[in-house]
């Protein structure tokens, strides 16, 4: 049995299991001289330091002088993929649009290409590199998606190299996969956008079953749009799987008021949302995912963070890390644009990204906050007082990071 004893901490923690919504983003629970005991990777007390009922673990930690907070949740990423594509940065940065590389076949089918070409272990090897610069920043669970494959064989190797990292036993965060089979229409069904839908519905979906926990895609004009969407979607609900969309991220397609429709778990990037869109996922309590990296890299406005929390939305924050719209798996400059261009509190960002994020990932059951029966999902900050994380801008603040009672990054 392996014990784990954090002392002295200043503990800032939101609570419960399932997000919090609107103003409640807020309420973070802080206490100095704050204890957490956890057994076998689960919390069994925090509290006063002076009330623990044990001062004997396997590791003891003493964390005067340090906040100590739930580990961070990154709900949106596309960490495996094959290749590189620094040259469309450079386009972009001259004028060139996302969606007019995407449109002449660079883009998002140029990483399908090198991901089609890549082994089952390069992409394994690219997604550790990934991960071990996350866990160093806190982060103690990622979702990660398919999406470019776009053929059943070459979207099931990428779900088979998430789950590797999954069930990696020296694993040092949880990883949480997704099918994005539906992230473009690949080059050999150019024009034949429904008989792609009707590939992914009939033969992509009931193969990825049990490999993959949510069924994405990106519903974009010219992309996916609504009906498709609509249909793809609701086959996926009917086989099990838990409902995410890319949506209104470059056009106002109506992608935020569809997953309120069908009660999708989260709706990401939002940077066009609609006052109806924001109303529908409100009401249908789902999670928007906002990704404020993206919308810095691709020099979009950045999605109405405070619109959503007035209507009484839960909001989560993600880096969206991906070859092409957002290059960047930063937590910190994450919370530094949430805070300085988004408007959010730096209470909200917290909540955004521990238990909104894990609401966002359906674990908010099981971790997003430091309660008793949560996984010890721990970081310590380098500072006592947590309102440096947008403040040090860009900068790392996490010392330590523990998930499931391991230390598992020690930044000194
Ligand atoms: O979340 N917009 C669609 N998907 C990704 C980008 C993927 C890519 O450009 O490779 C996103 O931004
Ligand atoms: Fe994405």
């Amino acid at each position: 049995m392996a014990t784990l004893l954090i002392k002295n901490a200043t503990l800032v923690t939101p609570k419960g299991k399932n997000s919090l919504k609107g103003y409640e983003m807020n309420k973070l629970h802080i206490e100095n001289n704050a204890a957490l005991f956890a057994r076998d990777g689960i919390i069994e007390y925090v509290g006063p330091t002076s009330s623990c009922p044990t001062s004997n673990a396997d590791e003891i930690i003493d964390a005067q002088g340090k906040v100590m907070l739930p580990g961070f949740v990154d709900s949106h990423t596309h960490l495996i993929f094959g290749g590189f594509r620094p040259d469309e940065f450079e386009w972009r940065m001259k004028g060139d649009s996302y969606m007019s590389i995407m449109e002449r076949g660079g883009g998002i089918q140029s990483t399908v290409n090198a991901t089609r070409e890549a082994s089952l272990k390069e992409l394994v090897k690219k997604g550790e590199w990934f991960i071990n610069r996350m866990v160093d920043m806190g982060i103690t669970t990622v979702e990660a998606k398919s999406g470019y494959g776009l053929s059943l064989e070459s979207e099931l190797k990428m779900l088979e190299a998430i789950n590797c990292l999954a069930e990696n036993p020296e694993r040092k965060l949880k990883v949480i996969s997704t099918f994005l089979g539906a992230h473009a229409v690949p080059k050999e069904y150019k024009g034949r956008t429904g008989e792609y839908v009707d590939l992914i519905i009939k033969e992509m979906l009931p193969a990825v079953k049990g490999k993959a926990k949510f069924c994405d895609i990106f519903t974009e004009k010219n992309v996916f749009e609504i009906e498709d969407s609509r249909r793809l979607l609701t086959a996926a609900k009917e086989m099990g799987f838990d409902l995410k969309l890319h949506a209104d991220e470059i056009v106002t397609l109506g992608g935020a008021e569809l997953a309120g429709e069908l009660g999708a778990v989260s709706a990401d990037h939002l940077l066009h949302v609609s006052d109806e869109g924001i109303k529908k996922m409100a009401e249908a309590g789902t999670v928007a995912t906002l990704l404020p990296l993206t919308a810095f890299s691709l020099k979009e406005p950045f999605a109405p963070a405070r619109k959503f929390i007035e209507a009484g939305a839960a909001v989560a924050l993600a880096t969206d890390l991906n070859p092409g719209s957002c290059f960047s798996g930063s937590i910190p400059l994450t919370i530094a644009l949430a805070c300085i261009y988004m408007n959010m509190s730096v209470e909200e960002t917290i909540t955004a990204l521990t238990l909104n994020g894990a609401a966002a990932c359906g674990i908010a059951d099981k971790t997003g906050s430091l309660e008793v029966g949560k996984d010890a999902d721990v970081v310590l900050l380098h500072f006592d007082n947590y309102k440096v994380l947008p403040y040090y801008v860009g900068m790392n603040c996490v010392e330590t990071v523990i998930s499931e009672g391991k230390i598992v990054a020690r930044n000194h």
